[in-house]
């Protein structure tokens, strides 16, 4: 594998994080995972906003020039040979002795590298089972921070009972976003998401679909809703650049609808797969 590290390109194994790199101790640093369809980006700009937003927020200094970083990545997308599939981009606050706060003076690390994405064709298709989590990451989930090891502990719960994804919930009157991915019901045609706020990830894929709802004439209600709205949902979906949009058909004991995948997700699918073939 090809890395980009800072404007480099280097073999993997010459890509060598410091130690004392604020990624590692703090998880201080923030990034992106961007969807790759026949050798081009899929929003890019839309996750580079985010990115800066990202940034901003957790006060990294770091000036991005867009189309310096949109040519350097087609380059690494080049020299990895990636067609289809994804790219991760982290940037930490940069290398200093271990104290917390902020170094008076740091060069933020920045690193890209091709990560093997492809369509999950079976969940898409067939839907998935979920498990409530409580939420119990901090306030700022708008920050796409390096900081994840909630959601991977969600993630694993999960997992290790047999479900897909783990749906956060803040109390039982707040369901917040899944481990990975954001979380959408419809009720009599009705699509309701979380809205975005500092409890969620603002997803590009969650605003790409707000975007195809307002094209296919689809209500969009971003609002929240509570675990017994989630369970008593006509239909229940999760969506990330990964995931593109996945059905949910069970939640723990709860079976979502008919346990089948309903038309809203279908319909959103197939948009989808008009734009991406
Ligand atoms: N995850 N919420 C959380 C907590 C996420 O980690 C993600 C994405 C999303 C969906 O965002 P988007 O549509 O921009 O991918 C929502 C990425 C893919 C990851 O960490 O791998």
């Amino acid at each position: 594998v090809i890395v980009l590290f800072h404007d480099r390109f280097v073999d993997r194994k010459e890509c060598l994080i410091d130690i004392e790199d604020r990624a590692n101790q703090f998880g201080d640093g923030v990034y992106e995972v961007i969807r790759v369809y026949d050798g081009e980006f899929f929003l890019f700009d839309d996750h580079l906003k985010r990115l800066e937003y990202s940034l901003n927020e957790a006060k990294i200094k770091y000036d991005i020039n867009h189309q310096q970083l949109k040519e350097l990545l087609l380059e690494l997308l080049k020299k990895n040979e990636v067609n289809n599939g994804g790219i991760y981009i982290q940037i930490s606050r940069g290398i200093a002795a271990r104290s917390h706060p902020f170094p008076k003076e740091s060069k933020p690390t920045v690193i890209a590298y091709p990560i093997p994405t492809s369509r999950p064709l079976d969940k898409q298709e067939n839907g998935i089972q979920a498990t409530l989590y409580q939420d119990i990451r901090w306030h700022r989930c708008d920050i796409k921070s390096l900081n994840l090891l909630g959601n991977v502990m969600a993630k694993q719960h999960a997992l290790d009972i047999g479900a897909s994804e783990a749906i956060f919930y803040r109390d039982y009157n707040h369901v917040t976003e899944g481990s990975s991915t954001n979380v959408f019901i419809v009720n009599d045609g009705v699509i309701q998401t979380h809205p975005a706020n500092n409890f969620i990830l603002n997803g590009i894929t969650r605003l790409y679909i707000k975007y195809l709802a307002k094209q296919l004439d689809l209500p969009f209600n971003e609002k929240v809703f509570t675990v017994a709205e989630l369970k008593e949902a006509d239909e229940v979906f999760i969506s990330s650049t990964t995931s593109e949009v996945i059905p949910v058909t069970q939640i723990d004991e709860t079976v979502i609808g008919n346990g089948k995948p309903g038309p809203i997700a279908k319909q959103l699918l197939n948009a989808f797969f008009e734009h991406h073939k």
